[in-house]
């Protein structure tokens, strides 16, 4: 794995999407990537990656998007893969507290294994996914909560979005990409 491929005006970003079983990590890459949402739920294993090509400026980017397991049972993956990121997404569900307080330990852990040079600027994005549940009636996290864990973390940007109505994921994988190549 290399951490960026550069040439002349293509770049590849390795993009890694972590957080707890059921948040929507699945669900957010194929909406964005395939513009299809599944109801059904289905647990993903180790882990797989689409691609996209962006244009961004006169720059041509292709942002490899790495889906993992939330499901403890299903890590598998070594030190070796996280240490090829460009960047780092952490998911939560905005109607689940649990997923919202181990934000902490997906952190620490992805900085433990990708171990990079500066962790005080490496390029983490927050999204808080399932805004579209109950109307909003059923959300435990506010945003204003999210954002000051943000804060504290350097200023980590975040996205509220619905990978199943399709709100915001556009704009989320924009801001990923917009912030990992800011950080390059
Ligand atoms: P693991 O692969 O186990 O880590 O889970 P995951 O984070 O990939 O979650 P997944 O995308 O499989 O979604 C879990 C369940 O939540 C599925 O039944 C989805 O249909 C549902 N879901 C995902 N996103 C949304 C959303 O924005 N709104 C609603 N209402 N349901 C969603
Ligand atoms: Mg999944």
């Amino acid at each position: 794995f290399s951490t960026m491929e550069s040439l002349k005006n293509r770049t590849l970003l390795k993009v890694i999407f972590l957080g707890d079983s059921g948040v929507g990590k699945t669900s957010l890459m194929n909406q964005y990537v395939y513009k299809k949402f599944n109801r059904q739920y289905k647990a993903t294993i180790g882990a797989d990656f689409v691609t996209k090509e962006l244009h961004i400026e006169d720059k041509s980017v292709t942002l490899q998007i790495w889906d993992t397991a939330g499901q403890e049972r299903f890590h598998s993956l070594g030190a070796a893969f996280y240490r090829g990121a460009d960047c780092c997404v952490l998911v939560y569900d905005v109607n689940d507290l649990k997923s919202f307080e181990t934000l902490n330990t997906w952190h620490s852990e992805f900085l433990k294994q990708a171990n990079p040079m500066e962790p005080e600027t490496f390029p983490f994005v927050l999204i808080g996914n399932k805004t579209d549940v109950d109307g909003g009636n059923n959300r435990v996290v506010a945003d204003k909560r999210a954002i000051e864990w943000c804060g504290a973390k350097g200023n980590i940007p975040y996205y509220e979005t619905s990978a199943k109505e399709d709100v915001n994921v556009d704009e989320a994988f924009w801001g990923v990409a917009q912030k990992t190549l800011s950080s390059e």
